[in-house]
């Protein structure tokens, strides 16, 4: 289903976003390189909010545990190594297993935001 977000195109600025909640998800929208994205908030590898991370190029980092998720296609593109932190004890694969980011389609009604769950 296609969801009207309130928010217009002009009014996302460049390298930030804006985070709403659409059927009990909540979903982070923004601009990058005039391009925008759209993913859900929740860190598919234990449930962090990513509103709380940092960006990194076209990548999202994880404050909690430093995974990187491409915010374009959702990929997880880098895993923190527990092996070379020493305030980490090595985890175990099913531990430190992540699916990929859930991301969102976007549409644009002249300047209005859709995003489509
Ligand atoms: S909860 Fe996000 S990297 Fe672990």
């Amino acid at each position: 289903m296609i969801f009207d977000t309130g928010l217009k195109l002009n009014e996302l600025k460049e390298n930030s976003f804006e985070k709403i909640t659409v059927e009990r998800e909540e979903i982070l929208i923004g601009k990058r390189n005039n391009r925008i994205y759209a993913f859900n908030n929740r860190c598919p590898h234990k449930g962090a909010s990513l509103s709380k991370g940092s960006f990194l190029g076209d990548k999202v980092v994880c404050y909690m545990h430093g995974y990187e998720y491409n915010i374009f296609t959702g990929k997880l593109e880098n895993m923190k190594s527990w092996k070379k932190d020493e305030t980490w004890i090595e985890q175990n694969e099913q531990w430190r297993h992540s699916d990929d980011l859930k991301i969102y389609k976007i549409h644009l009604n002249d300047e209005k935001i859709l995003v489509e769950i």
